[in-house]
């Protein structure tokens, strides 16, 4: 790499060519599953949630983006904003690789309010060694922007180079001020090959010196962790990643890569004592690189990726493919995190039904709703009364059989979420845990038009997975199956949902 990395060529005619891009595909873009309430690309394809920030009086939430088509490629940052983080606004599109240093890409990063009242980003800019793809690996820098209004991004080059050639993973930096010291994390394959998170401190925040390895994963398949990140609740510290080269056990680390935490404690300038099992943020098929952020009130909020990692992925001949998970709160519950949507989120609410309580004989099934596009439903389950084998609902219930199912197993012992019956996409099904929860099961159900979001018991564990109905209407169905006897639902609502965008796509 004898290029200086710093090198510029004009961003603004990149950023006008990619957005040209977007336009282009959305011209033939498909609506049929595209949502309604949930952070999505007007079109091409987005990855994790990136720089996440209430900055001059709105939520900032960036994304990574390929806007030439709808698979992963040359990485730029889109960007909407909210003032509420109810109804969304598309911004112009924030960054394009225009720096020698991330030529190949403009990776994941993160946002902090400087103490000048600026907005400053932490990002990777990302070469291929080979110059073309990842078979020689990748070199990869943690970069730097500034920006007044959060639209325009003056880059800054390199203020973390990689200080081992033989380190082939070295990105996604998450920074936070703690005292008068800046701190950042960032996810490393050691010369080793082991998946680590490196802690940099800086006093200016241009110039950052290497603090320790503040992580560093047991296991040694374990090569890379991407997108780390580190916050505090209450008195502990909780380190989250997005770890590559897991493999499944049992009901856990199902999906391609694994998304999850560990919680501890920490001190600046100490190490990170872990007191917590590992855990994933959400049990769904398709959940990773989440960020989080401090909102102005102090709660902690996390936005996910619907992370389409497994073949086939139809809404990709949609001209667009990929959207976050809605934003939640994370507050601790005993030894693992509680993640439920943010109350505002309730505001989108329409139409509300209140058709609880609920018996339903054995094997009996009923229609609840003809057709939803979108829908927020809230359920509970008696349990102690229950006397069926299973007792849910199928969503995206369509004339030709197709629906996934969402419901308690009384065999299991835990939610599923099936979607043995969908015509469109990867099938399969995940189930998640009651928690110690015996007499009864809450459930909230999030329905978009191409996605499911789960959140059991409120919120100790969630589920989200893209689900892609087919043609007709969508139904959301009651049932209950086989058993003794009857199933008893104490309570049920149904609501639809208006759409986050403040304007139309056109
Ligand atoms: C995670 C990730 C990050 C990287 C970005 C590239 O999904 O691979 O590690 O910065 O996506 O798009």
């Amino acid at each position: 790499m004898n290029q200086n990395a710093n090198e510029q060529t004009d961003m603004t005619a990149q950023l006008e060519k990619a957005q040209a891009g977007i336009d282009e595909l959305f011209q033939h873009r498909n609506d049929r599953w595209y949502p309604l309430c949930h952070i999505a690309s007007k079109a091409g394809w987005i990855n994790d949630p990136n720089g996440l920030i209430f900055f001059k009086g709105r939520y900032q939430a960036y994304y990574q983006l390929y806007p030439y088509g709808t698979k992963w490629g040359l990485m730029h940052w889109g960007h909407v904003s909210s003032e509420d983080l109810v109804t969304w606004r598309r911004e112009p599109l924030a960054m394009a690789p225009s720096l020698e240093a991330e030529k190949d890409g403009v990776f994941s990063g993160s946002a902090v309010l400087a103490d000048d009242g600026r907005m400053v980003i932490y990002y990777t800019g990302h070469r291929w060694r080979n110059g073309v793809n990842e078979d020689q690996g990748n070199f990869q820098e943690q970069c730097m922007a500034v920006s007044d209004d959060g639209i325009h991004f003056e880059k800054k080059g390199v203020v973390v180079p990689c200080p081992d050639d033989r380190i082939l993973h070295f990105r996604d930096p998450k920074v936070w001020k703690q005292g008068n010291r800046w701190y950042m994390v960032f996810g490393v394959s050691n010369v080793e090959k082991r998946g680590e998170i490196w802690m940099y401190t800086s006093q200016d925040m241009e110039h950052w010196s290497f603090d320790r390895v503040i992580y560093r994963h047991p296991d040694p398949d374990v090569f890379m962790l991407e997108c780390p990140d580190m916050f505090p609740v209450e008195d502990k510290w909780v380190i989250c990643y997005s770890a590559m080269g897991t493999k499944p056990h049992g009901f856990n680390q199902r999906n391609h890569n694994n998304a999850g935490y560990v919680i501890g404690t920490w001190q600046p300038g100490g190490d990170f004592h872990q007191e917590s099992d590992f855990h994933l943020w959400d049990l769904g098929q398709n959940y990773y690189a989440p960020q989080t952020m401090e909102a102005p009130d102090g709660r902690r909020l996390v936005f996910g990726w619907m992370s389409p990692f497994t073949e086939p992925i139809p809404m990709q001949d949609d001209g667009w493919c990929g959207q976050f998970t809605l934003p939640r709160e994370v507050t601790l519950a005993g030894d693992h995190l509680r993640t439920r949507p943010v109350a505002e989120f309730s505001r989108l609410r329409k139409d509300t039904r209140d058709l609880g309580p609920i018996d339903l004989d054995v094997n009996e099934t009923r229609t609840l709703v003809e057709d939803a596009r979108t829908a927020d439903i809230e359920m509970t389950i008696d349990l102690d009364r229950n006397q069926a084998e299973r007792v849910g609902l199928e969503v995206h219930a369509t004339q030709d059989g197709g629906h996934t199912m969402v419901c308690y197993d009384d065999q299991l012992g835990r939610i599923v979420l099936d979607r043995h019956s969908n015509t469109y996409g990867d099938r399969g099904y995940r189930t998640a845990p009651l928690d110690g929860h015996t007499d009864q099961v809450k459930l909230r159900i999030i329905l978009d038009q191409g996605s499911v979001e789960v959140y059991v018991n409120d919120g100790l564990e969630a589920m989200s997975s893209y689900s892609f109905p087919s043609d007709g209407p969508r139904a959301i169905k009651l049932f209950s199956e086989s058993g003794e006897g009857q199933a008893h639902i104490s309570s049920l609502t149904v609501s639809a949902l208006d759409t986050i965008w403040e304007t139309p796509d056109k």
